[in-house]
């Protein structure tokens, strides 16, 4: 196998006390348990070949304090990051992909409105696989396509968490 990528996942709208438990769990076992076992079998043919990328689908969620969701992909990006280094050397690359909001079914499948997030907010799918393809070549660990989102990034990582907690929730409240 060349590559892999884990990009199945799905939100759950409200917040944690709205959302039936069983659902959560659902999210669990497919942002989580899912992107484990088949990195976990992916990765020594890959290494035993010399060769392999794995790209786990993140999400800017990861670095904001927002509820089940973000929690799992922050899960993602962690992970990611200690795999890559343990494979480091080998040939093999994983990489945790990041993006903002992209134009998917991602938001109607999950019954969230989107006419409060801004225009600029938004990303084709084209060019969020465009970056990764080229964060990926240059070996990142984490890719975070435009400008835009790495600056939303660098910004979420140098805010202290109890005030990004209180931005995300009060951006949560606009669904
Ligand atoms: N769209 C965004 O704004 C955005 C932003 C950041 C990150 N992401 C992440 O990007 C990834 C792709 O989402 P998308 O935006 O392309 O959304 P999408 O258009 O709704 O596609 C979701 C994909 O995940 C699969 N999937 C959903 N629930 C599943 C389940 N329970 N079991 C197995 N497969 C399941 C779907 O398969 P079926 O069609 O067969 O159901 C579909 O292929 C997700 O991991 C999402 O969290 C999306």
């Amino acid at each position: 196998m060349g590559i892999l990528i884990n990009n199945a996942g799905f939100g759950n709208r409200g917040t944690f006390l709205q959302v039936p438990l069983a659902a959560e769990l659902d999210m669990l076992k497919v942002h989580v348990e899912a992107v484990l076992r088949l990195t976990a079998a992916a990765l020594p043919g890959m290494r035993e070949r010399g060769f392999g990328g794995v790209v786990n689908v993140a999400s800017v969620a990861a670095f904001v304090p927002r509820g089940t969701y973000g929690a799992t992909k922050a899960w993602v990006v962690s992970f990611t990051q200690g795999v890559a280094r343990d494979v480091a050397g080998s040939g093999v690359r994983l990489m945790a992909l990041c993006p903002g909001f992209v134009h998917t079914e991602f938001h109607q499948r999950a019954g969230m409105g989107t006419k409060n997030i801004p225009a600029w907010g938004w990303l084709s799918a084209d060019r969020v696989v465009d970056e990764a393809m080229r964060d990926l070549a240059h070996g990142r660990a984490v890719s975070v396509p435009s400008k835009r989102y790495k600056l939303v990034v660098a910004l979420a990582r140098a805010l202290p968490i109890g005030r990004l907690g209180k931005m995300s929730s009060m951006a949560g409240r606009k669904y």
